[in-house]
């Protein structure tokens, strides 16, 4: 993770140079992700070349704000979301999810279980209309080190009724959630948006405030269909609020397979379909439909979280390979966006 020996790590605790882990077992010691975090924190300051240990930006480089949508339900923008979120603060990004959706499925995998004890601010409360929070106080450090969130609940579903009432052309609807993410944008390096399965007023705001797009699509006929539908629809919309001001300019647009199931016929022609239609609009890497994410959605948690050697380790190694292959390639085009080379 840290992209060091064993041997160099022996040295650095030999040194003291970073803390012992806390849990040590018959010689072997054990790292928290938090203790990979804070010995991040530590090597930079020492390291002979910037961000070898904190990748994140400097100078002038943009924060990316990526946004994971698609009207339809299940096409998995919400496990993308936390899985791209995980990866990306496992490498020592500061990393904001935000979720646009009322349902709060990232909330929850985000540990704050919003039907429940949850009744503190959410990204409604940063863009409402009336007296809105700025968003410094509704982004909450989560357990996962690296990761914040901007949680949702049902509440933010009256972001689409207001809008629908609103006009106030000083701040229309497309601007808040740029607005809001330009109050805490100096605390991070990506952020991380899921979306609603709507093109509503919530997933337009978004759109408006992203620097690149992901269109996570399951292979199957009915959502390709779907998507162009969705696509059109989306163009549609992007025209209107452009003529209103908006400017809509981004880096990447790309469509990410998921639930890709490599032996199965039909859905690997429909795959091919789309790489022969939208060529290197489609991400080369793809999320495998596999238990081990399943399994570990179940249970909120992400391929990341999981015990290796509580599950059928092929599986594992297959899922958690694939979403790393995504999690890379995104990580690559926000190096190019950076004008990284
Ligand atoms: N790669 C995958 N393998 C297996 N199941 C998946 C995978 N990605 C998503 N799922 C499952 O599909 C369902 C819908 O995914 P979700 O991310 O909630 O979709 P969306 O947010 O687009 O509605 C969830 O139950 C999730 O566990
Ligand atoms: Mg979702």
């Amino acid at each position: 993770m840290l992209g060091v020996s064993g041997q160099f790590m022996r040295k650095l605790h030999a040194e003291n140079t970073i803390p012992e882990p806390k849990d040590v077992r018959g010689g072997r010691r054990h790292y928290t992700a938090q203790e990979i975090w804070d010995a991040r924190q530590v090597l930079e300051k020492s390291s002979r070349k910037k961000g070898r240990y904190l990748p994140g930006r400097s100078g002038d480089e943009k924060l990316q704000v990526w946004q994971l949508m698609n009207f339809k339900g299940g096409s998995s923008k919400s496990t993308t979301s936390v899985h791209l979120a995980h990866y990306f603060a496992l490498r020592g990004y500061r990393v904001l999810a935000v979720d646009l959706d009322p349902q709060g499925s990232l909330t929850s995998m985000c540990g704050i279980s919003p039907e429940i004890e949850f009744d503190g601010l959410t990204v409604y409360d940063a863009i409402r209309y009336d007296d809105p929070v700025s968003m410094a106080e509704v982004v909450v450090p989560t357990y996962f080190p690296g990761l914040s969130i901007a949680p949702a609940r049902l509440l933010l579903s009256e972001f689409e009724t207001e809008s629908a009432v609103h006009s106030n052309p000083d701040q229309p609807f497309f601007t808040r959630i740029r607005n809001a993410l330009a109050e805490v944008e100096n605390d991070f390096d990506i952020v991380l948006m899921d979306s609603p399965p709507q093109l509503g007023f919530l997933t337009i705001a978004g759109m408006a405030a992203a620097s690149s797009l992901v269109v996570p699509l399951t292979p199957s006929m009915l959502d390709v269909s779907s998507t162009a539908q969705f696509l059109e629809l989306a163009g549609a919309y992007m025209g209107v609020i452009e003529e209103a001001g908006a400017k809509l300019q981004y880096d990447n647009f790309k469509f990410l397979i998921t639930r890709d199931e490599p032996t199965d016929v039909p859905s690997q022609q429909l795959t091919s379909f789309m790489r022969a239609l939208f060529q290197d609009r489609v991400m080369s890497a793809t999320a495998l439909k596999s238990t081990a994410i399943s399994d570990a959605t179940m249970l909120k948690q992400s391929i990341y979280e999981v015990v290796r050697s509580e599950m059928t380790r092929g599986t594992y190694d297959r899922a958690k390979g694939s979403m790393d292959a995504v999690g890379r390639e995104v990580e690559v085009m926000i190096h190019q966006a950076w004008g990284r080379k």
